[in-house]
């Protein structure tokens, strides 16, 4: 096999290791670059094949045309959400791959754990007792048990949630632009999702259609003390709206592992300097408000099948003309786009 070059965007110590262990035999020459993928950025992939790529690299239609210039011919998405790339606009131009699921229990459990974290009030408690602060005021949360959830996606993560949520005896409600027919879930219109939950969980991909599906109108008309999980993508809310929500205590609590404008902010440290973004600072600062940087997905289980699927997406599409994990917005239902083809789509 000829030893294919990938240029690897907004590279992190713990990427690094998983694709070095998992590029046995150095198959591949991959270059690692810390900086994300933008327009002043795309020239580093000159010679490449590929360039694989994370959430928050921005694969818009400049960075798709000098990547073309320049010969790439692969998009290795290693991750499972494509919303960060052009995908209209590449086709025919330029392929792309993703890793359609590494490890939706990664993401399910850590919904629950901000969850739990949020209304125990783990992240209070663990401050206090550090400073020997045994006092428990403030500290009452709510059971889950008897509790309705409603859940937006029941696609691999929604459904583990689902699991979840039922294994603490909570009941479940289900929205799901495609249902799931025949899988026993209670699906519900999304106006009864907003009227009928105490805690809304998100699990759905962020498209032009769902962008800012929680608003003021939606905000409105959800249970005062709602709690928000959003472990699916940031601009599926209007931040503005949540900040005010809180603020008129409409919303109770929001447990966040993305947030729309997280690519300037998340996976950097920036615990020595003054946080530019007003609406992330001042969310921060809410007791009712739980950030994780889109860490949702970040266990040993999860790095290791992302390394390894990403470097057979790229085997397969160099070497048998196959690439089953392909992107294309033509296929009818693009979410579904990668589990219904085994040939390339262009
Ligand atoms: P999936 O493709 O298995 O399921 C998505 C579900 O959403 C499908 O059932 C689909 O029919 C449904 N859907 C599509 N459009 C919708 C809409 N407008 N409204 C309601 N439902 C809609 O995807 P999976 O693996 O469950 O992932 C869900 C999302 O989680 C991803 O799109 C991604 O944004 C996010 N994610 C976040 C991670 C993190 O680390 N925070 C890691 C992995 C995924």
């Amino acid at each position: 096999m000829k030893k294919y070059k990938i240029a690897f965007f907004d590279a992190k110590d713990y990427d690094k290791n998983s694709f070095i262990r998992s590029n046995k035999d150095d198959r591949f020459e991959i270059n690692y670059f810390d900086t994300r993928l933008t327009e002043d950025t795309c020239r580093l992939a000159e010679g490449s094949d590929v360039v694989c790529v994370f959430v928050n690299d921005d694969v818009n239609r400049k960075v798709i045309d000098t990547l073309v210039s320049m010969n790439v011919k692969l998009i290795a998405l290693r991750c499972a959400g494509y919303n960060n790339v052009d995908v209209e606009y590449a086709y025919e131009k330029i392929h792309i791959v993703r890793v359609p699921a590494y490890s939706p229990y990664a993401v399910a459990e850590h919904a629950m754990a901000l969850l739990l974290t949020s209304i125990r009030r783990i992240h209070k408690a663990y401050i206090r007792t550090k400073d020997f602060n045994f006092s428990l005021n403030g500290l009452t949360g709510f059971d889950l048990h008897g509790k309705t959830v409603g859940i937006i996606g029941t696609g691999k993560i929604g459904r583990i949630f689902i699991d979840i949520c039922k294994g603490f005896g909570m009941n479940v409600i289900a929205y799901d632009k495609f249902p799931a027919e025949g899988s026993g879930i209670n699906y519900v219109s999304l106006p009864e999702i907003w009227e009928k939950s105490d805690i809304i969980s998100f699990h759905c991909p962020l498209t032009d259609e769902n962008r800012h599906m929680v608003n003021a109108e939606s905000i409105a008309r959800m249970k005062k003390g709602v709690v928000l999980i959003n472990t699916s993508r940031g601009a599926l809310i209007d931040t503005e709206a949540l900040v005010e929500g809180i603020k008129q205590r409409q919303i109770g609590a929001a447990c966040l592992d993305v947030y729309e404008e997280e690519s300037n902010v998340f996976f950097h440290d920036y615990s020595n300097h003054i946080v530019d973004d007003d609406t992330l600072a001042r969310l921060i600062s809410m007791p009712n408000v739980i950030v994780t940087s889109h860490q949702a997905f970040l266990t040993e289980e999860a790095l290791s099948n992302i390394a390894d699927t990403t470097l057979e997406n790229v085997e397969e599409f160099f070497e048998n003309d196959y690439s089953k994990n392909e992107v294309c917005y033509k296929c009818p239902d693009v979410a579904k786009c990668g589990q219904k083809h085994s040939k390339k789509c262009f």
